[in-house]
């Protein structure tokens, strides 16, 4: 067996050899330092991060099967990001905690990581730094809540409050129900239970090949959970010895998977960022174009908010992602390995569905193309995205003069104007929004629809942003529009009133007008954000467009486990 890596720091009788291991031994076996494999536990967990609250005791069982397995467990917290929370978007961080992780595993006398993630960024921040690193590593994906219910219904979290929301605004729902909805909705630890980014990334981290399989979905407050983790963490130890890296577990035929994945199960669109971004970091060419190419003929077979009825809780006990993947083998690469070295294909033999309503079998799906679609046209010409899936039907194909905002504050501001020239044909856009622009790319981009218009009983409107949507939201919304306003993309030059024609079918987002005859707003310039220090400078100078992830220039591709010179 070859040297462990952390042997490079404690094997040896000199002084620095005595240095690392002295202060590392506070009561672990004398033989911990005699080539047992050291594991790290990348937790995630926060008090500020309500939705991976829980990694503590996740970690916990991790550790215990990391010592059954014969190495040495070690707790290293992460810069953790509570979507809810942080302001101004937890994308802001989504690099920068990718970085920190990735740097930390490497200067550490580490030979294998258990990544724990949940909420929306969390995993893919983990996946991205797991890559870059390349040392044996394995997700433990958080979990989602219960189910809670309202009123005597189930309360999805995140799609419902956009629901409930607009219900107050139309008058429908009263101000003290509202309030009251807000404990039954978050009813236990784990993260968002609709089909949002949390869900998302769990369930893709597992069709990548990157947990051990039947993990995700399993609801955080379940001892299935525990049981994963603890199995995790023996197979942790295993990956060391096999040395098997993300990047023998990573290839094309991943990626394949987790966009087959993406679209069965109605998953969010930020995965497509986070899919690209970690693409980048493994070194495997994955184009925006790829998801159209590969996803958008898959169909949606499970019926989880926000395009459908359920709540993850229901997709576990219906069988969970293995009873979904078995529907849509054949769209899968028979050969794409996982974590266990077996193809993931080969593990959905014992998958069974045991609710149809929840599951639907391929020959009779809730649609027959889920995938997200690729528009391009003079607006987008690197591209934005659509899902169909959580669009209106009527408004597939549809023109109509655009009513331009220039920031999120310009929207609010105006927006519920009773003199806001705009009607259910208008197509609301909305720029300032994209990674420089804002910064961050924030999840705004599902625009509040103007007062009297939901007053008239509108519902959805043709929507047209530079920025995310959360996973968690619904409409017609043409998002991640490239480039950006704020990288001179032609967004920034599309007046109010010029015609706006999306056509998901064609694939095609245009407007008519000769945009590139005019100069951007004004108004627009003046609302960027132009940081003048720190990470918010670095990032606005160095970030990337969605269509390739939106990950910072200088973090793209690996820098492998290499061992830097000592420091003593
Ligand atoms: Fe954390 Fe939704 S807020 S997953
Ligand atoms: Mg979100």
């Amino acid at each position: 067996m070859a040297p462990r890596r952390s042997a490079q720091w404690y094997a040896g009788d000199d002084r620095n050899s005595y240095i690392h291991r002295a202060w590392m031994r506070r009561g672990l076996p004398s033989d911990a330092f005699e080539g047992r494999p050291h594991i790290a536990i990348a937790n995630s967990a926060s008090d500020l991060t309500p939705c991976n609250a829980h990694l503590g005791e996740v970690a916990r069982s991790v550790a215990n099967g990391v010592y059954e397995a014969g190495g040495i467990p070690l707790d290293l917290p992460v810069v953790s990001l509570g979507e809810t929370q942080v302001r101004p978007t937890a994308m802001l961080w989504r690099n920068m905690a990718a970085m920190a992780t990735e740097e930390m595993l490497r200067a550490n006398p580490i030979d294998g990581v258990v990544l724990l993630g949940g909420c929306d960024k969390t995993i893919p921040a983990l996946l991205m730094a797991a890559c870059s690193v390349d040392l044996p590593a394995v997700v433990v994906p958080g979990g989602p809540m219960l189910t809670g219910t309202f009123r005597g219904v189930p309360l999805g979290c995140g799609t419902d409050v956009w629901k409930l929301s607009e219900e107050v605004r139309a008058g429908t729902l009263s101000a003290a129900d509202f309030a009251r909805s807000e404990s039954s909705m978050i009813r236990s630890r784990g993260h968002c239970n609709t089909m949002g980014t949390a869900s998302t990334m769990g369930l893709l981290a597992e069709a990548l090949g990157m947990t051990l399989p039947g993990v995700a979905g399993i609801p955080a407050a379940d001892s299935r959970l525990l049981e994963a983790a603890h199995a995790t963490g023996a197979l942790a130890v295993e990956l060391v010895d096999a040395g098997r890296r993300p990047s023998t577990v990573l290839g094309p035929g991943s990626f394949r998977n987790a966009i087959v994945a993406l679209a069965a199960l109605g998953g969010s669109t930020n995965a497509v960022v986070h899919l690209l971004a970690i693409a980048g970091r493994a070194g495997i060419e994955l184009s925006l174009d790829d998801f159209d190419r590969i996803g958008a003929d898959v169909p949606l077979l499970v019926d989880l908010q926000p395009a459908g009825r359920y709540l993850m809780e229901d997709l576990h006990r219906a069988g969970g992602l293995h009873a979904v993947l078995a529907e849509v083998r054949d769209l899968l690469d028979p050969l794409a390995p996982t974590v266990t070295g077996r193809p993931l294909a080969e593990h959905l033999d014992a998958a069974a569905v045991y609710d149809r309503e929840v599951i639907r079998p391929r020959e009779m799906p809730l649609q027959p193309r889920a995938g997200i679609a690729v528009l391009r046209g003079n607006l987008a010409p690197d591209g934005a995205v659509i899902k169909p899936a959580a669009a209106s039907a009527h408004l597939l194909r549809h023109r109509g003069p655009a009513v331009v905002f220039d920031s999120v504050e310009d929207l609010h501001a105006r927006l519920d104007d009773p003199d806001l020239d705009v009607t259910a044909d208008s197509v609301l856009v909305l720029r300032g929004c994209g990674p420089k622009g804002y910064p961050g790319m924030p999840e705004v981009s599902n625009m509040p629809l103007p007062a009297k218009l939901l007053a008239q009983g509108v519902r959805d409107m043709v929507r047209v942003c530079d920025g995310r949507m959360s996973g968690t939201a619904y409409g017609t919304v043409v998002l991640h529009v490239a480039p950006e306003a704020a990288a001179g993309g032609p967004l920034a030059r599309v007046r109010t009133g010029d015609l706006v024609t999306l056509d998901i079918e064609a694939r095609t987002l245009h407007v008519d007008a000769d945009l590139d005859a005019r100069e951007p707003s004004p108004e627009f310039l003046a609302a960027l954000a132009r940081p003048s220090r720190g990470w918010e400078r670095l990032y606005v100078d160095t970030v990337q467009q969605a269509n390739t992830g939106a990950d910072q220039d200088f973090l793209l591709g690996a820098s492998g486990d290499r061992v830097a010179r000592g420091s003593h």
